[in-house]
């Protein structure tokens, strides 16, 4: 059985038009699922409807099998499964220190202050924001913020984390370390839905990938189905991720590469006999 089906789902905002039309698509638990779109496809409205946000206007959502509902008690019990990182932090943090942030979750648990204090520490550990917690959230920057607002919702150790273009502000680093904190998660049971624009990322990151065009569901399948057909990327205007479309140019042998340390073992394996270099770019200049 899938952890979230979602059941012709459609969209109006009140004062705007659809933005989603009649989409049905279905999420496995512990998948990693990477949700890809132009801007204004609907990628930020549809994990607004997961965690209960917004509330659809035809069709519907199960979660473990049960229709949403939207009154109080079950919107509380469901986010506390379902975490949402939004896509601007702004939304999302709101207390006076980013400590008193991560813990207003887990204090509304009605948790004891040893284990809100054990949950922020870890939260912030995990998201290396420790020596910012008496900080005041107008005094960071802006992958400042972005890390505290993911860990709030890790402070809340929800199943299900719906993540909105978390990578957006981070730097590359910091980038590597919330996926590979996602895979972890992942390990363990947890599900994780990251909307991204970043393609390459989602290429090596995701199991299965959700794309959406105009509020409609343009694909669901495996990272090689979505990515590896082209007529779908040029619909988009995108490129295919560079390890696949370097991988299917050189028509090289065994699994397609999913990450670019993987790409470049397969062309050295590729070209074993032929000398090449150790990596330095020499310019005519030099
Ligand atoms: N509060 C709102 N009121 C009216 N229309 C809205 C509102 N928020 C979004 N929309 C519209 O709904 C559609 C889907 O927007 P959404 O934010 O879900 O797209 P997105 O895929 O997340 O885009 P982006 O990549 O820019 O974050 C767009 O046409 C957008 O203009
Ligand atoms: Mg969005």
């Amino acid at each position: 059985m899938a952890l979230i089906e979602v059941e012709a789902l459609s969209y109006s905002y009140p004062a705007g038009s659809e933005a989603l039309h009649e989409l049905s698509l279905s999420i496995s638990a512990g998948s990693r699922v990477a949700l890809v779109g132009p801007n204004g496809s609907g990628k930020s409205t549809l994990l607004r409807h997961l965690n209960g946000l917004l509330q659809p206007t035809h069709g519907r959502i199960r979660f473990r099998g049960e229709a949403l509902r939207y009154d109080r008690l079950a919107l509380r019990a469901l986010r506390q499964q379902v975490g949402l990182i939004f896509q601007d932090p702004e939304d999302q943090l709101f207390a006076a220190t980013v400590g008193e942030d991560i813990g207003f979750g887990p204090l509304n648990l009605g948790l004891a202050p040893s284990e809100v204090k054990r949950r922020i520490a870890s939260a912030a550990a995990a998201t290396d924001i420790v020596d910012l917690l008496d900080r005041p959230l107008h005094a960071l920057s802006a992958g400042q913020k972005a890390r505290a607002a993911v860990a709030g919702v890790l402070a809340m150790t929800p199943t299900v984390i719906l993540a909105d273009e978390p990578l957006a502000s981070l730097d590359p680093p910091t980038q590597t370390r919330l996926l590979s904190l996602f895979d972890d998660l992942a390990n363990n049971g947890c599900t994780i839905l990251l909307a991204t624009h970043d393609l390459e990322q989602a290429y090596s990151w995701a199991d299965c990938v959700i794309a959406l065009k105009e509020g409609r569901l343009l694909a669901q399948g495996s990272v090689y189905e979505v990515f590896g057909n082209a007529a779908l990327l040029e619909s988009c205007g995108w490129q295919q991720p560079w390890p696949l479309a370097i991988y299917l140019t050189m028509c090289l042998p065994g699994v397609p590469p999913r990450r670019r340390s993987e790409l470049l073992a397969h062309i050295k394996s590729h070209l074993h006999g032929i000398s090449h270099n150790d990596g330095t770019v020499r310019t005519a200049e030099a």
